[in-house]
């Protein structure tokens, strides 16, 4: 939410901070700018709308130093004057910044009595005014001395026109990471902006600051306190950032899922004994005997993947399991249960939410592991232990391939669980095949690509949808109705089916679609009842499905392939997918980049 960049090098800043943003615009999208020091001047350069709308504004300029920002508005609506990098009133001192001063009004009122006068309606504009007026030895000590008086969540970087050579990076509780060239450095909020120039990263800690040169780095604390890092090297290459020939990131992330599963299943299943290995759990079989239930915590998406995750753990290893937004556990004081196992759940491993809901486990003695695509951030760090999602990075703000390694990976943690208490290893092996039969299974269910498209034509002038399902169908209507929503902006609905006839059947006629999902399980005599109760109301049905339903019994039937029930879930996702992507397609949406939106949230 929001992408920081800055450089300091050899070469001109700007394009080097402009493609950054361009890498980072899925962060956030309302406005853009840019800071470098020319002449001994810092030169703000920033607008309202997308990076392009920046990238029309610039000149070229040949400044080796700059920070650069892209944009979702928390404080103050997206305009030009809110845009960051935002300056101090001499313009000495610019400032970007993800994250929420929370007590930025107190400061704001401190600072006008003094006689500030403010140019934006942002928290971030008191960081660059209460810099400025620290008189230090050095800039790091500036911000150090700054930040003592701040609170909130920040990652940000300080330019200052009378130290050009260095750049004060801190952060607190939104990413900071550092990427060392050859007589170059580069700093991001994301290793989306470096992966094309450095594999070579430092990612900073909660409380940690550092200066840096063109030649390198140094980090301390808040409490001025040296730290020492070692750089790893991201697995990413940087051609994993591109569209590579697809028309945006959600399509070709849709296209890599059988790639993605693969990835997540390689080296974990284990035929022989019929279970899975997942090593990074640290949980030793008696470990894994003595959890007596598990709780899957996330926010949006992941939350219902966390859903099918529980689904998962109760059908193969029968111990009672269930998920929750992580954002309502965090703030209802939960009781911490120490037999439980919890299960942080989140593709960015930033989501500001999940990350507390771990903490506050973390505080009251709870042990909780990590389902997390993106390797070093914070939630990984914060558990310690998990197991990765090897989705590869997912750059689409609609998630695809990460929700559908979330899944596998929660089958394979079921499986283990199962194979230590009573699974068979006969139905160990079922679903060992089952995995294994995924990748192949998800392929064929993309072939669907163009029937899929001519269905979601035919109903993308809908105001209103139901998603429909019961039991295991039910947290996969609500990632479809998710879907819809965030890339259509269509009004959508989940219900479990069996509760329509409670209140919202009211709802139905012939411009109210119903999207019902039949998993072919003993429910499916069920479902066929509630498509037939939503008929004989006038509304249009579109049945996903891997069961036999009669002919003509739905206006619309997206198959696929039938596996393992446990399994049914994932795939029956897939299609809704497709059912999002070519409805937001049709009525000309920025699919990748949906209104109101950004990846990886990071605020409140
Ligand atoms: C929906 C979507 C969001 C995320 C949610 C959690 O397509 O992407 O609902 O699932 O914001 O994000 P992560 O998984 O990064 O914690």
């Amino acid at each position: 939410m929001c992408g920081i960049v800055g450089y300091l090098g050899v070469r001109p800043a700007t394009p080097v901070l402009v493609e950054g943003l361009h890498r980072l615009e899925y962060r956030g999208y309302d406005s853009a700018g840019v800071a470098v020091v020319q002449d001994g001047d810092i030169v703000v350069t920033k607008t309202a709308g997308r990076v392009q709308d920046l990238r029309d504004k610039l000149t070229d300029n040949p400044a080796t130093v700059g920070i650069a920002h892209t944009r979702w508005a928390t404080h103050g609506e997206p305009s030009d004057r809110n845009a960051h990098p935002h300056l101090d009133a001499a313009g000495r001192v610019a400032v970007v910044h993800n994250g929420i001063i929370e007590n930025a009004e107190q400061l704001r009122a401190q600072l006008t009595a003094d006689g500030v006068v403010f140019v934006s309606e942002t928290d971030t504009e008191v960081l660059a005014h209460l810099v400025a007026r620290e008189d230090a030895a050095t800039l790091e000590d500036a911000v150090r001395a700054a930040l003592r008086g701040v609170e909130g969540t920040y990652g940000l970087v300080v330019l200052d026109r009378s130290r050009p050579g260095e750049l004060v990076v801190a952060r607190n509780g939104s990413p900071i990471v550092l990427g060392i060239g050859d007589g170059e450095m580069f700093i991001a909020s994301d290793v989306a902006a470096l992966v094309h120039h450095t594999q070579q990263v430092v990612f900073l800690d909660d409380g940690e600051l550092a200066t840096v040169t063109a030649e390198g780095f140094r980090t301390s604390t808040v409490e001025a306190r040296r730290t020492s890092k070692t750089p790893t090297t991201v697995e990413h290459a940087a051609d994993d950032y591109e569209l590579g020939g697809h028309t945006d990131f959600m399509r070709k992330e849709m296209a890599e899922q059988p790639e993605a599963i693969a990835r997540a299943l390689r080296g974990r299943l284990d035929e022989r004994f019929a279970t899975a290995h997942l090593g990074g759990l640290g949980l030793d079989p008696m470990a894994l005997r003595a959890v007596k239930r598990v709780k899957f915590l996330g926010c949006g998406s992941a939350y219902y993947a966390g859903q099918m995750g529980a689904a998962l753990v109760e059908e193969l290893a029968r111990i009672p399991a269930d998920a929750e937004p992580a954002s309502e556990f965090r703030y209802r004081n939960p009781v911490v249960d120490p037999d439980a196992l919890y299960v942080a759940v989140s593709q960015s491993g930033e989501t500001i939410d999940t990350l507390a809901a771990v903490q506050e486990l973390r505080r009251k003695g709870g042990r909780v592991i990590g389902a997390v695509n993106v390797v070093g951030s914070a939630i990984a760090r914060e558990c310690g232990s998990g197991v990765f999602l090897h989705a590869g990075p997912e750059v689409s703000v609609a998630s695809t391939k990460a929700l559908t390694n979330m899944t596998v990976s929660f089958a394979m943690l079921a499986l283990l669980l199962g194979r230590v208490r009573d699974l068979s290893a006969a139905a160990g092996a079922r679903i060992v095949t089952g995995l294994r039969a995924l990748p192949g299974q998800v392929e064929r269910v993309l072939a669907d690509d163009a029937e899929i498209a001519r269905i979601a034509k035919r109903y993308a002038h809908a105001r209103h949808m139901f998603f429909l399902g019961r039991v295991s169908g039910w947290p996969v209507a609500r990632e479809g109705a998710q879907k819809l929503k965030e890339i259509s902006y269509i009004h959508a609905e989940a219900y479990q089916a069996a509760e329509l006839k409670h209140g919202p059947l009211a709802l139905v006629d012939a411009d109210m679609p119903s999207v019902v999902i039949v998993p072919a399980d003993d429910l499916v005599a069920k479902n066929i009842g509630t498509i037939e109760q939503v008929k004989a109301r006038g509304g249009p049905v579109i049945a996903i499905t891997n069961a036999d339903l009669p002919d003509g019994l739905a206006d619309e039937v997206i198959r696929v392939p039938r596996g393992e029930p446990e399994l049914d879930p994932i795939l029956l996702t897939i299609p809704l997918q497709l059912l999002a992507y070519h409805t937001a397609s049709v009525l000309g949406r920025d699919i990748d980049k949906p209104r109101n939106l950004a990846k990886s949230v990071t605020v409140e």
